[in-house]
């Protein structure tokens, strides 16, 4: 039968506030009202979007490689990252970028970056304030930034340095608001041109700095020794012999910047908070970067951490032809996403899957259509041994040197942030110097007080889903009372 699964008969307006506003309290009551697959509509859109969950419809879903990009990626990105994109383009022009671009990502590549990731990590958090609170994701913002511009850009030349890191986060903040995305999709409903025009301006003026970084790159006979990725896109190839040309090049830059400068930081930010209210994790992990023990529950911890908090909440295609779904076949032209949080919470694929428990992962790999915050098929994300290294190494450099505690006893909600669901109060931590602190401080129980008779329960779903009080008591590590749930709750 060729139909569309059925969804809330809200208007498109409704559907959109909620969306935007609270994203996963409007995805559970889908799943509660209709199951793992179901049609919604946003505003701006002629036409409604699939939602699915299931690993093998997203396995059928991505392993098509005809399938399209879903329009909305398009509208809101082109007047930014330019029409060349890798993320924007389709078809052959797309994959002959991306196999251009990808030794460039490759994971054994990383190692590469891994101390200027380091160093940048460690200048960053000597900036923190000690014994005060403060927003940790605009500090993850900061450094995923230098990263972009040491590694990615390889700029080196300080005051143009100094001028791009004035420019790009005001570009980055102007994308990133929900407020911004409503007058978006307002402009589209009434067929105005869109708030990004006003942008232009910002644009040229990053332009013209990264034209001419573009340029001396160009001319640098060294280029080929550098690891940046800027250096190696200069000299990389097409199949027929030709290379990118600078507006090309500028495209991409700008493409890598925006795509991975809010989502690394937002992970970190994410994994952050998900520790410290997670202190049996936190031990263990200490235990395991103090012992110098390898990084694999490091590595778990991280896509955990990817798994609960999904940085990117979809990732869709327009369909090219049929897909079978629940009985039903959607027809070619639907646009259909996974909703990564529903599919990452699928009881029957994680046993408790609220829990945060970075175990699972130690016991079983992550599978390839059951844990897809990089989405997946021929437009995976390209930077995600790039973001999951990053991750590694800021989370080791801030963990090492600093006690974390959480500012705030009511744990992280998400929020919309662009194409992001990031923490709502940007993970509000306390820091003080680890050494002047126990290296067991963590966990250890304190007698004098009683255990939180809150912090006993299973979280409720709906905690998950918007304001409203929160249920568990962030643990203080300096207190450090019983180590209690291992729960995570948002
Ligand atoms: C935790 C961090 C990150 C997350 C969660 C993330 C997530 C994603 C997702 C969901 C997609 C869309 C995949 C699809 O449609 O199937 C994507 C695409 C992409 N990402 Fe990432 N990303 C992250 C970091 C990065 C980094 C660090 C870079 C580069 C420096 C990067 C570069 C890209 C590019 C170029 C694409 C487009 C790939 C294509 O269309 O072929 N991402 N990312």
């Amino acid at each position: 039968m060729t139909s569309l699964p059925p969804g809330p008969s809200a208007s498109p307006a409704v559907q959109t506030a909620h969306w935007l506003l609270r994203p996963i309290a409007f995805l559970e009551s889908c799943r509660r009202r209709f199951g793992g697959t179901f049609s919604v509509r946003f505003l701006g859109f002629r036409t409604p979007l699939v939602m699915v969950s299931d690993p093998d419809t997203v396995r059928a879903l991505y392993s098509e490689r005809e399938h399209g990009l879903p329009v909305g990626r398009t509208f809101a990105l082109r007047p930014i990252m330019g029409p060349r994109s890798v993320l924007l383009l389709e078809g052959s022009e797309h994959l002959e970028r991306r196999k251009v671009m990808l030794p460039s990502f490759h994971g054994e590549r990383m190692r590469a970056y891994e101390a200027s990731v380091a160093e940048i990590a460690a200048r960053e958090i000597d900036s923190w304030p000690l014994e005060r609170a403060f927003p940790l994701h605009p500090r993850m913002q900061a450094v995923t930034l230098e990263v972009i511009l040491g590694a990615v850009f390889g700029v080196t030349d300080p005051s143009r340095r100094e001028l791009l890191g004035r420019l790009l986060p005001r570009l980055l903040d102007s994308t990133s608001s929900a407020n911004l995305q409503f007058r978006i999709l307002l402009a589209r409903r009434v067929n105005r041109p869109g708030p990004l025009i006003r942008l232009h301006e910002l644009t040229h003026e990053i332009d013209d700095v990264l034209l001419s970084e573009i340029a001396e790159r160009r001319r640098d006979p060294g280029a080929a020794d550098r690891d940046d990725i800027l250096s190696l896109l200069t000299l990389a190839r097409f199949e027929d012999g030709a290379g990118m040309d600078d507006h090309e090049i500028r495209d991409q830059l700008v493409t890598l910047l925006l795509a991975g400068h809010e989502t690394t930081a937002t992970g970190l930010a994410w994994t952050l908070d998900l520790l410290l209210r997670n202190p049996l994790v936190l031990r263990r992990l200490l235990a395991e970067l103090d012992a110098d023990a390898g990084d694999g529950y490091l590595r778990a911890v991280i896509q955990e951490s990817l798994r609960l908090r999904p940085v990117v909440p979809l990732a869709g295609r327009h369909l090219a032809s049929e897909l079978r779904v629940d009985g039903l076949t959607l027809p070619a032209g639907t646009d259909v996403t996974p909703a990564i949080w529903l599919l990452h919470t699928r009881p029957d694929l994680y046993r408790d899957p609220l829990a945060f428990r970075p175990e699972r992962f130690l016991e079983q790999p992550p599978t390839t259509y059951g844990w897809v915050p990089f989405g997946g098929g021929v437009r995976r994300c390209l930077g995600a041994a790039f973001a999951e290294m990053e991750m590694r190494i800021v989370l080791s450099s801030m963990l090492r040197s600093r006690v974390l505690r959480a500012a705030s006893p009511n744990a992280e909600r998400p929020t919309r942030r662009n194409v992001t669901l990031s923490p709502r109060y940007g993970t509000r931590v306390i820091a003080s110097q680890r050494a002047e602190a126990s290296r067991d401080t963590t966990s250890r129980p304190d007698p004098t007080r009683p255990p939180d008779p809150r912090a006993l329960t299973a979280p409720d779903p709906r905690t998950l889903t918007g304001p409203g009080p929160p249920t568990v008591t962030a643990p203080d590590p300096r207190s450090s009372r019983p180590p209690h749930s291992q729960h995570a709750v948002v």
